[in-house]
Protein backbone atom coordinates (compact mmCIF):
# COMPACT_ATOMS: atom_id res chain seq x y z
CA UNK A 1 0.00 0.00 0.00
CA UNK A 2 1.70 3.48 -0.99
CA UNK A 3 2.01 5.50 2.26
CA UNK A 4 0.98 9.15 1.73
CA UNK A 5 3.34 11.36 3.28
CA UNK A 6 2.10 14.67 4.19
CA UNK A 7 3.08 17.72 3.46
CA UNK A 8 4.39 20.99 5.09
CA UNK A 9 2.71 24.17 2.64
CA UNK A 10 4.16 27.64 3.62
CA UNK A 11 0.60 29.69 3.01
CA UNK A 12 2.58 32.66 1.90
CA UNK A 13 4.38 31.77 -1.12
CA UNK A 14 3.37 28.27 -1.52
CA UNK A 15 6.82 26.70 -1.00
CA UNK A 16 6.89 23.04 0.03
CA UNK A 17 9.17 21.54 2.80
CA UNK A 18 9.15 17.85 3.74
CA UNK A 19 8.91 18.84 7.58
CA UNK A 20 7.44 21.58 9.53
CA UNK A 21 9.59 24.35 9.78
CA UNK A 22 9.16 27.86 12.01
CA UNK A 23 10.65 29.77 9.23
CA UNK A 24 9.49 28.98 5.55
CA UNK A 25 12.95 28.75 3.66
CA UNK A 26 11.19 30.27 0.54
CA UNK A 27 9.67 33.26 1.94
CA UNK A 28 11.85 33.89 4.87
CA UNK A 29 7.74 34.18 6.46
CA UNK A 30 7.69 33.08 9.93
CA UNK A 31 4.92 30.47 11.07
CA UNK A 32 3.54 30.08 8.06
CA UNK A 33 3.94 26.65 7.40
CA UNK A 34 1.16 24.10 7.90
CA UNK A 35 0.71 20.11 7.20
CA UNK A 36 -1.31 19.46 4.30
CA UNK A 37 -1.97 16.78 2.63
CA UNK A 38 -0.21 15.99 -0.39
CA UNK A 39 -1.84 16.57 -3.72
CA UNK A 40 -2.41 13.85 -6.50
CA UNK A 41 0.45 12.05 -7.14
CA UNK A 42 1.48 12.75 -10.99
CA UNK A 43 2.52 9.06 -12.38
CA UNK A 44 5.91 8.42 -12.29
CA UNK A 45 8.15 9.01 -15.16
CA UNK A 46 7.00 10.46 -18.27
CA UNK A 47 6.87 7.14 -19.75
CA UNK A 48 4.05 5.96 -18.02
CA UNK A 49 1.45 7.08 -20.34
CA UNK A 50 1.97 7.92 -24.18
CA UNK A 51 1.06 11.31 -25.14
CA UNK A 52 -0.64 12.83 -28.14
CA UNK A 53 1.88 14.22 -30.22
CA UNK A 54 0.97 18.22 -30.61
CA UNK A 55 0.93 20.35 -33.74
CA UNK A 56 2.48 23.42 -34.37
CA UNK A 57 1.35 26.61 -36.32
CA UNK A 58 2.24 29.93 -37.58
CA UNK A 59 2.12 33.14 -35.94
CA UNK A 60 -0.17 34.26 -38.58
CA UNK A 61 -3.76 32.40 -39.00
CA UNK A 62 -7.25 32.40 -38.69
CA UNK A 63 -8.26 33.35 -34.81
CA UNK A 64 -11.03 35.15 -34.06
CA UNK A 65 -10.59 37.95 -31.98
CA UNK A 66 -13.00 37.94 -29.03
CA UNK A 67 -16.01 40.05 -28.49
CA UNK A 68 -15.11 41.75 -25.67
CA UNK A 69 -18.35 42.22 -22.70
CA UNK A 70 -18.76 45.29 -21.84
CA UNK A 71 -20.57 46.43 -18.60
CA UNK A 72 -21.05 50.05 -19.50
CA UNK A 73 -19.29 50.67 -16.11
CA UNK A 74 -16.67 52.57 -18.22
CA UNK A 75 -13.98 52.48 -14.98
CA UNK A 76 -14.42 48.96 -15.20
CA UNK A 77 -14.38 48.45 -18.57
CA UNK A 78 -11.30 50.39 -19.34
CA UNK A 79 -9.70 48.40 -16.02
CA UNK A 80 -10.21 45.27 -18.18
CA UNK A 81 -8.63 46.54 -21.03
CA UNK A 82 -11.92 47.66 -22.86
CA UNK A 83 -14.27 44.75 -21.21
CA UNK A 84 -14.30 41.78 -20.47
CA UNK A 85 -12.73 38.81 -22.66
CA UNK A 86 -14.62 35.42 -23.22
CA UNK A 87 -12.45 32.57 -21.38
CA UNK A 88 -10.63 34.70 -19.03
CA UNK A 89 -10.20 34.71 -15.59
CA UNK A 90 -9.67 37.75 -13.76
CA UNK A 91 -9.06 38.16 -10.09
CA UNK A 92 -10.32 40.87 -8.01
CA UNK A 93 -8.14 41.65 -5.14
CA UNK A 94 -8.90 43.98 -1.73
CA UNK A 95 -9.30 44.23 2.09
CA UNK A 96 -12.16 43.23 3.25
CA UNK A 97 -15.09 45.78 3.17
CA UNK A 98 -13.63 47.55 0.76
CA UNK A 99 -16.45 46.68 -1.75
CA UNK A 100 -15.42 44.43 -4.24
CA UNK A 101 -18.96 42.27 -3.57
CA UNK A 102 -20.63 45.12 -4.14
CA UNK A 103 -18.46 46.08 -7.16
CA UNK A 104 -19.41 42.45 -8.71
CA UNK A 105 -22.56 42.46 -8.19
CA UNK A 106 -23.20 45.91 -9.95
CA UNK A 107 -21.30 44.88 -12.74
CA UNK A 108 -23.13 41.83 -13.75
CA UNK A 109 -26.40 43.68 -12.88
CA UNK A 110 -25.28 45.67 -16.00
CA UNK A 111 -24.38 42.71 -18.23
CA UNK A 112 -27.24 40.31 -17.07
CA UNK A 113 -29.26 41.89 -19.46
CA UNK A 114 -26.99 40.95 -22.46
CA UNK A 115 -25.16 37.55 -21.19
CA UNK A 116 -26.46 35.05 -19.07
CA UNK A 117 -24.57 36.14 -15.40
CA UNK A 118 -23.66 33.65 -12.68
CA UNK A 119 -23.28 35.14 -8.96
CA UNK A 120 -21.71 32.02 -6.15
CA UNK A 121 -21.05 33.45 -2.93
CA UNK A 122 -19.11 31.24 -0.23
CA UNK A 123 -19.59 34.12 1.88
CA UNK A 124 -22.85 35.59 2.13
CA UNK A 125 -26.19 33.94 2.45
CA UNK A 126 -29.01 34.63 -0.75
CA UNK A 127 -30.52 36.92 1.78
CA UNK A 128 -28.23 39.12 2.30
CA UNK A 129 -27.31 39.49 -1.62
CA UNK A 130 -30.53 39.97 -1.93
CA UNK A 131 -30.55 42.75 0.23
CA UNK A 132 -27.52 43.94 -1.85
CA UNK A 133 -29.52 44.11 -4.55
CA UNK A 134 -32.51 45.71 -3.10
CA UNK A 135 -30.90 48.64 -1.61
CA UNK A 136 -28.66 49.02 -4.89
CA UNK A 137 -31.85 48.97 -6.89
CA UNK A 138 -30.85 46.19 -8.85
CA UNK A 139 -32.97 43.16 -8.25
CA UNK A 140 -34.82 43.38 -11.10
CA UNK A 141 -31.50 42.44 -13.16
CA UNK A 142 -31.65 38.76 -13.98
CA UNK A 143 -28.66 37.40 -12.31
CA UNK A 144 -28.17 33.51 -11.39
CA UNK A 145 -27.99 33.80 -7.57
CA UNK A 146 -26.10 30.93 -5.20
CA UNK A 147 -24.88 30.33 -2.23
CA UNK A 148 -22.33 27.53 -2.50
CA UNK A 149 -18.65 26.65 -1.73
CA UNK A 150 -17.77 22.91 -3.17
CA UNK A 151 -15.92 23.20 -6.33
CA UNK A 152 -16.89 19.91 -7.70
CA UNK A 153 -21.15 20.72 -7.32
CA UNK A 154 -20.12 24.02 -9.12
CA UNK A 155 -18.54 22.60 -12.05
CA UNK A 156 -21.47 19.77 -12.61
CA UNK A 157 -23.95 23.00 -12.36
CA UNK A 158 -22.14 24.86 -14.64
CA UNK A 159 -21.37 22.14 -17.09
CA UNK A 160 -24.94 21.22 -17.48
CA UNK A 161 -25.74 25.45 -18.39
CA UNK A 162 -24.12 25.75 -21.15
CA UNK A 163 -24.82 28.89 -22.30
CA UNK A 164 -23.26 30.56 -19.13
CA UNK A 165 -21.57 34.16 -20.14
CA UNK A 166 -19.53 35.70 -17.06
CA UNK A 167 -19.27 33.56 -13.80
CA UNK A 168 -18.24 34.99 -10.51
CA UNK A 169 -16.86 33.44 -7.48
CA UNK A 170 -17.28 35.54 -4.48
CA UNK A 171 -14.49 34.40 -2.91
CA UNK A 172 -11.84 32.13 -4.04
CA UNK A 173 -10.85 31.88 -0.10
CA UNK A 174 -14.19 29.97 0.85
CA UNK A 175 -14.15 27.23 -1.89
CA UNK A 176 -12.79 23.75 -1.84
CA UNK A 177 -11.86 20.83 -3.38
CA UNK A 178 -13.16 17.74 -1.80
CA UNK A 179 -10.48 15.51 -3.11
CA UNK A 180 -8.09 17.55 -0.74
CA UNK A 181 -7.67 17.27 2.71
CA UNK A 182 -6.92 20.96 3.79
CA UNK A 183 -8.74 23.31 4.68
CA UNK A 184 -10.79 25.86 2.88
CA UNK A 185 -8.50 28.85 1.96
CA UNK A 186 -5.09 26.98 2.74
CA UNK A 187 -2.81 27.13 -0.21
CA UNK A 188 -3.31 24.11 -1.74
CA UNK A 189 -7.30 24.29 -1.50
CA UNK A 190 -7.09 27.79 -3.30
CA UNK A 191 -4.93 26.20 -5.88
CA UNK A 192 -7.35 23.45 -6.21
CA UNK A 193 -10.41 25.11 -6.87
CA UNK A 194 -8.72 27.95 -9.14
CA UNK A 195 -7.26 25.66 -11.30
CA UNK A 196 -10.58 23.52 -11.90
CA UNK A 197 -12.63 26.75 -12.25
CA UNK A 198 -10.16 28.19 -14.53
CA UNK A 199 -9.81 25.29 -16.76
CA UNK A 200 -14.27 25.42 -17.29
CA UNK A 201 -13.87 28.56 -17.89
CA UNK A 202 -11.27 27.96 -20.65
CA UNK A 203 -13.48 24.82 -21.71
CA UNK A 204 -16.68 26.55 -21.60
CA UNK A 205 -15.64 30.08 -23.03
CA UNK A 206 -17.29 32.08 -20.26
CA UNK A 207 -15.02 34.97 -18.00
CA UNK A 208 -14.66 33.98 -14.54
CA UNK A 209 -14.44 36.56 -12.05
CA UNK A 210 -12.46 35.37 -8.73
CA UNK A 211 -12.66 37.28 -6.18
CA UNK A 212 -10.19 37.03 -3.71
CA UNK A 213 -8.88 38.64 -0.11
CA UNK A 214 -5.66 40.30 0.76
CA UNK A 215 -3.49 39.81 4.06
CA UNK A 216 -1.87 42.32 6.18
CA UNK A 217 1.26 42.41 3.62
CA UNK A 218 -1.31 43.29 0.90
CA UNK A 219 -0.60 40.42 -1.12
CA UNK A 220 -3.83 37.69 -2.10
CA UNK A 221 -3.91 35.95 0.29
CA UNK A 222 -3.10 32.34 -1.27
CA UNK A 223 -0.01 31.61 -3.11
CA UNK A 224 1.39 34.08 -5.58
CA UNK A 225 0.74 30.95 -8.37
CA UNK A 226 -3.10 32.47 -7.86
CA UNK A 227 -1.35 35.90 -9.82
CA UNK A 228 0.00 33.48 -12.24
CA UNK A 229 -2.68 31.46 -13.58
CA UNK A 230 -5.39 33.89 -14.51
CA UNK A 231 -5.30 36.21 -17.15
CA UNK A 232 -5.92 39.55 -15.71
CA UNK A 233 -5.72 40.73 -11.61
CA UNK A 234 -7.29 43.65 -10.50
CA UNK A 235 -6.76 45.55 -7.19
CA UNK A 236 -10.02 47.53 -5.51
CA UNK A 237 -8.48 49.91 -2.65
CA UNK A 238 -9.09 52.89 -1.13
CA UNK A 239 -8.52 54.42 2.65
CA UNK A 240 -11.13 53.78 5.10
CA UNK A 241 -11.93 57.25 6.06
CA UNK A 242 -11.95 58.19 2.01
CA UNK A 243 -15.06 57.66 0.05
CA UNK A 244 -13.38 56.97 -3.37
CA UNK A 245 -12.17 53.18 -4.51
CA UNK A 246 -9.74 52.69 -6.88
CA UNK A 247 -9.60 50.03 -9.06
CA UNK A 248 -5.93 49.20 -10.41
CA UNK A 249 -4.84 46.67 -12.79
CA UNK A 250 -1.59 44.88 -11.76
CA UNK A 251 -1.90 42.64 -14.57
CA UNK A 252 -3.62 41.94 -17.65
CA UNK A 253 -2.89 39.53 -20.57
CA UNK A 254 -5.56 41.12 -22.96
CA UNK A 255 -4.59 45.33 -22.09
CA UNK A 256 -2.55 47.50 -20.26
CA UNK A 257 -1.66 47.41 -16.60
CA UNK A 258 -1.35 50.44 -14.63
CA UNK A 259 -5.23 51.59 -15.40
CA UNK A 260 -7.01 52.92 -12.75
CA UNK A 261 -10.65 53.33 -12.44
CA UNK A 262 -12.00 55.88 -9.76
CA UNK A 263 -15.37 55.15 -8.00
CA UNK A 264 -17.17 56.45 -5.15
CA UNK A 265 -18.40 54.42 -2.45
CA UNK A 266 -22.36 56.25 -1.37
CA UNK A 267 -25.09 55.04 0.02
CA UNK A 268 -26.31 53.45 -3.71
CA UNK A 269 -23.28 51.55 -4.02
CA UNK A 270 -20.21 52.41 -6.43
CA UNK A 271 -20.52 55.39 -8.70
CA UNK A 272 -18.28 55.87 -11.00
CA UNK A 273 -16.07 59.36 -10.89
CA UNK A 274 -15.73 60.82 -14.46
CA UNK A 275 -13.27 63.45 -13.34
CA UNK A 276 -11.17 62.28 -10.58
CA UNK A 277 -8.98 65.38 -10.51
CA UNK A 278 -11.68 67.94 -9.38
CA UNK A 279 -12.50 64.67 -6.91
CA UNK A 280 -9.37 64.54 -5.58
CA UNK A 281 -8.83 68.89 -5.35
CA UNK A 282 -11.90 69.38 -3.79
CA UNK A 283 -10.76 70.31 -0.41
CA UNK A 284 -7.87 71.77 -1.57
CA UNK A 285 -7.53 75.61 0.57
CA UNK A 286 -5.48 78.15 -1.24
CA UNK A 287 -2.52 79.76 0.11
CA UNK A 288 -1.12 77.60 2.33
CA UNK A 289 2.41 76.62 2.22
CA UNK A 290 3.32 73.26 1.99
CA UNK A 291 0.78 72.22 -0.22
CA UNK A 292 1.42 71.69 -4.12
CA UNK A 293 -0.79 70.48 -7.20
CA UNK A 294 1.40 67.28 -9.24
CA UNK A 295 -0.14 66.87 -12.60
CA UNK A 296 0.15 63.01 -13.33
CA UNK A 297 -0.74 60.16 -15.40
CA UNK A 298 -2.30 56.76 -13.83
CA UNK A 299 -2.51 54.66 -17.09
CA UNK A 300 -3.65 56.65 -19.84
CA UNK A 301 -5.11 59.03 -17.72
CA UNK A 302 -4.29 62.80 -15.96
CA UNK A 303 -4.80 62.94 -12.72
CA UNK A 304 -3.86 66.11 -10.58
CA UNK A 305 -3.42 65.62 -6.99
CA UNK A 306 -2.16 67.47 -4.09
CA UNK A 307 0.89 66.64 -2.49
CA UNK A 308 1.14 68.19 1.10
CA UNK A 309 4.10 68.68 3.20
CA UNK A 310 5.07 69.57 6.90
CA UNK A 311 8.11 70.22 7.77
CA UNK A 312 8.90 70.61 11.64
CA UNK A 313 11.01 71.14 13.99
CA UNK A 314 12.62 67.80 15.67
CA UNK A 315 13.26 66.48 19.14
CA UNK A 316 14.86 63.39 18.10
CA UNK A 317 18.21 62.40 17.32
CA UNK A 318 17.18 60.63 14.19
CA UNK A 319 14.31 63.10 13.02
CA UNK A 320 10.67 61.37 11.51
CA UNK A 321 10.46 60.73 7.93
CA UNK A 322 6.94 59.96 7.48
CA UNK A 323 5.66 59.48 3.88
CA UNK A 324 1.57 58.62 3.00
CA UNK A 325 0.92 57.67 -0.54
CA UNK A 326 4.61 57.53 -1.81
CA UNK A 327 7.94 55.92 -1.59
CA UNK A 328 9.78 56.81 1.35
CA UNK A 329 12.67 56.12 -0.56
CA UNK A 330 12.32 58.74 -3.72
CA UNK A 331 11.39 60.84 -0.45
CA UNK A 332 15.20 60.87 1.36
CA UNK A 333 16.46 61.08 -2.00
CA UNK A 334 14.41 64.04 -2.76
CA UNK A 335 15.71 65.34 0.60
CA UNK A 336 19.26 64.65 -0.12
CA UNK A 337 19.37 66.40 -3.75
CA UNK A 338 17.69 69.56 -2.01
CA UNK A 339 21.03 69.25 0.49
CA UNK A 340 23.64 68.42 -1.82
CA UNK A 341 22.95 70.61 -5.21
CA UNK A 342 20.56 73.13 -3.65
CA UNK A 343 22.03 74.11 0.22
CA UNK A 344 18.74 73.80 1.69
CA UNK A 345 19.18 71.40 4.57
CA UNK A 346 16.30 69.76 6.48
CA UNK A 347 18.20 66.80 8.38
CA UNK A 348 17.41 68.26 11.40
CA UNK A 349 13.62 68.59 11.07
CA UNK A 350 10.68 66.31 11.30
CA UNK A 351 9.74 65.67 7.64
CA UNK A 352 6.12 64.72 6.69
CA UNK A 353 4.56 63.98 3.36
CA UNK A 354 1.27 63.15 2.49
CA UNK A 355 -1.02 62.62 -0.74
CA UNK A 356 -3.90 64.16 -0.64
CA UNK A 357 -7.15 62.01 -0.65
CA UNK A 358 -5.29 58.47 -0.08
CA UNK A 359 -4.22 58.15 -3.25
CA UNK A 360 -0.52 56.07 -3.89
CA UNK A 361 1.43 58.13 -6.20
CA UNK A 362 4.35 56.17 -7.63
CA UNK A 363 5.52 57.67 -10.54
CA UNK A 364 9.16 59.31 -10.63
CA UNK A 365 7.65 62.67 -12.70
CA UNK A 366 6.24 63.57 -9.03
CA UNK A 367 9.57 64.09 -7.41
CA UNK A 368 9.71 68.46 -8.74
CA UNK A 369 6.10 68.37 -7.21
CA UNK A 370 7.31 66.68 -3.86
CA UNK A 371 10.35 68.78 -3.82
CA UNK A 372 8.24 72.41 -4.19
CA UNK A 373 6.08 70.91 -1.59
CA UNK A 374 9.02 70.67 0.74
CA UNK A 375 10.42 73.36 0.21
CA UNK A 376 6.99 75.60 0.39
CA UNK A 377 6.67 74.11 3.44
CA UNK A 378 10.41 74.56 5.24
CA UNK A 379 9.94 77.72 3.88
CA UNK A 380 6.63 78.92 4.92
CA UNK A 381 6.13 80.24 1.43
CA UNK A 382 2.96 79.25 -0.16
CA UNK A 383 3.28 77.80 -4.25
CA UNK A 384 2.27 79.83 -6.54
CA UNK A 385 -1.51 79.41 -6.55
CA UNK A 386 -3.06 77.61 -9.74
CA UNK A 387 0.13 76.32 -10.54
CA UNK A 388 0.78 72.47 -11.41
CA UNK A 389 4.02 71.17 -11.30
CA UNK A 390 5.89 68.21 -12.54
CA UNK A 391 9.51 66.79 -13.45
CA UNK A 392 11.80 64.14 -12.31
CA UNK A 393 14.58 65.17 -10.72
CA UNK A 394 17.97 63.71 -11.26
CA UNK A 395 20.53 62.47 -8.48
CA UNK A 396 22.70 65.90 -9.65
CA UNK A 397 19.45 68.11 -9.17
CA UNK A 398 18.73 67.94 -12.55
CA UNK A 399 15.12 68.03 -14.22
CA UNK A 400 14.23 65.25 -15.96
CA UNK A 401 11.93 64.99 -19.19
CA UNK A 402 8.53 63.44 -18.25
CA UNK A 403 5.87 61.27 -20.39
CA UNK A 404 2.70 62.34 -21.60
CA UNK A 405 3.46 66.62 -21.33
CA UNK A 406 0.61 67.41 -23.46
CA UNK A 407 -1.97 65.11 -21.24
CA UNK A 408 -0.83 66.57 -18.00
CA UNK A 409 -0.89 70.08 -19.38
CA UNK A 410 -4.62 69.72 -21.04
CA UNK A 411 -6.38 68.24 -17.55
CA UNK A 412 -4.37 71.24 -15.88
CA UNK A 413 -6.16 73.46 -18.50
CA UNK A 414 -9.39 71.73 -17.82
CA UNK A 415 -9.27 72.44 -14.18
CA UNK A 416 -8.34 76.23 -14.51
CA UNK A 417 -4.69 75.55 -13.13
CA UNK A 418 -3.08 78.45 -15.70
CA UNK A 419 0.85 77.87 -14.58
CA UNK A 420 3.27 75.15 -14.58
CA UNK A 421 6.24 74.27 -13.70
CA UNK A 422 7.92 71.75 -15.73
CA UNK A 423 10.90 70.37 -17.24
CA UNK A 424 12.53 71.73 -20.36
CA UNK A 425 10.73 70.33 -23.30
CA UNK A 426 11.82 70.21 -27.22
CA UNK A 427 8.45 69.73 -28.44
CA UNK A 428 6.75 72.81 -27.32
CA UNK A 429 3.52 71.22 -26.00
CA UNK A 430 1.00 74.21 -24.58
CA UNK A 431 -2.16 73.98 -23.49
CA UNK A 432 -5.08 76.46 -23.38
CA UNK A 433 -3.15 79.62 -22.12
CA UNK A 434 -1.18 78.14 -19.16
CA UNK A 435 2.14 79.92 -18.69
CA UNK A 436 4.65 77.76 -18.93
CA UNK A 437 7.86 78.07 -16.47
CA UNK A 438 10.43 75.48 -17.48
CA UNK A 439 13.49 74.62 -15.29
CA UNK A 440 16.55 72.33 -15.90
CA UNK A 441 17.73 72.33 -12.26
CA UNK A 442 16.04 72.39 -8.91
CA UNK A 443 18.31 75.25 -7.72
CA UNK A 444 15.76 77.58 -10.04
CA UNK A 445 12.95 76.03 -8.17
CA UNK A 446 13.87 78.44 -5.35
CA UNK A 447 13.48 81.15 -7.63
CA UNK A 448 9.66 79.80 -8.86
CA UNK A 449 9.14 79.74 -5.20
CA UNK A 450 10.18 83.16 -3.62
CA UNK A 451 13.21 81.62 -1.92
CA UNK A 452 15.19 84.43 -0.98
CA UNK A 453 18.92 83.54 -1.57
CA UNK A 454 19.62 86.02 1.21
CA UNK A 455 17.72 84.42 3.99
CA UNK A 456 18.74 81.33 3.09
CA UNK A 457 22.60 82.05 3.25
CA UNK A 458 21.84 83.55 6.25
CA UNK A 459 20.69 80.55 7.87
CA UNK A 460 23.59 78.47 6.77
CA UNK A 461 25.54 80.68 8.90
CA UNK A 462 23.49 80.33 11.61
CA UNK A 463 24.02 77.56 14.53
CA UNK A 464 20.40 76.05 13.38
CA UNK A 465 22.49 75.35 9.94
CA UNK A 466 18.30 75.45 8.43
CA UNK A 467 16.50 76.86 5.74
CA UNK A 468 13.52 78.26 7.13
CA UNK A 469 13.84 81.76 8.31
CA UNK A 470 10.22 82.01 9.31
CA UNK A 471 9.32 79.12 11.31
CA UNK A 472 12.14 78.91 13.02
CA UNK A 473 10.94 81.96 15.08
CA UNK A 474 8.04 79.40 15.98
CA UNK A 475 10.32 77.16 18.02
CA UNK A 476 13.71 78.85 18.74
P1 LIG B 1 -18.61 44.77 0.29
O1 LIG B 1 -18.92 44.83 -1.17
O2 LIG B 1 -19.38 43.80 1.12
O3 LIG B 1 -17.06 44.56 0.53
P2 LIG B 1 -16.15 43.28 0.29
O4 LIG B 1 -16.90 42.33 -0.54
O5 LIG B 1 -14.93 43.83 -0.36
O6 LIG B 1 -15.83 42.73 1.64
O7 LIG B 1 -18.79 46.24 0.82
C1 LIG B 1 -19.18 46.46 2.09
C2 LIG B 1 -18.98 47.89 2.49
O8 LIG B 1 -19.49 48.80 1.56
C3 LIG B 1 -19.70 48.10 3.76
O9 LIG B 1 -18.78 48.66 4.69
C4 LIG B 1 -20.80 49.04 3.44
C5 LIG B 1 -20.38 49.70 2.18
N1 LIG B 1 -21.51 49.98 1.28
C6 LIG B 1 -21.93 51.26 1.10
O10 LIG B 1 -21.39 52.20 1.67
N2 LIG B 1 -22.97 51.52 0.24
C7 LIG B 1 -23.60 50.53 -0.43
O11 LIG B 1 -24.54 50.80 -1.19
C8 LIG B 1 -23.16 49.18 -0.21
C9 LIG B 1 -23.82 48.03 -0.91
C10 LIG B 1 -22.11 48.95 0.62
MG1 LIG C 1 -17.58 40.45 -0.02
Amino acid sequence: MARTIASFTCQECGAVHNKWTGRCDGCGAWNSVVEEAPAEQAPKGLGAGKGHSISFVGLTGETSDATRRISGISEFDRVCGGGLVPGSAVLIGGDPGIGKSTLVLQVLSRMATETPCSYISGEEAIGQIRMRATRLGLSEAPVQLAAATNVRDIITTLESTRNTGIVVIDSIQTMYVDSLDSAPGTVSQVRASAQELIRLAKRQGFTLLLVGHVTKEGAIAGPRVLEHMVDTVLYFEGERGHQFRLLRGIKNRYGATDEIGVFEMTDRGLQEVANPSALFLAERRGNVSGAVVFAGIEGTRPLLVEIQALVAPSSLATPRRAVIGWDSGRLAMVLAVLETRCGVALAGRDVYLNVAGGLKINEPAADLAVAAALLSAASDIPAPKDAVVFGEIGLSGEIRGVSQTALRLKEAAKLGFNQAVKPPSAKGERAGNISLTEISHLRELLTVLGWEPGRQNNDQNSEKNSATPRTEDAYS
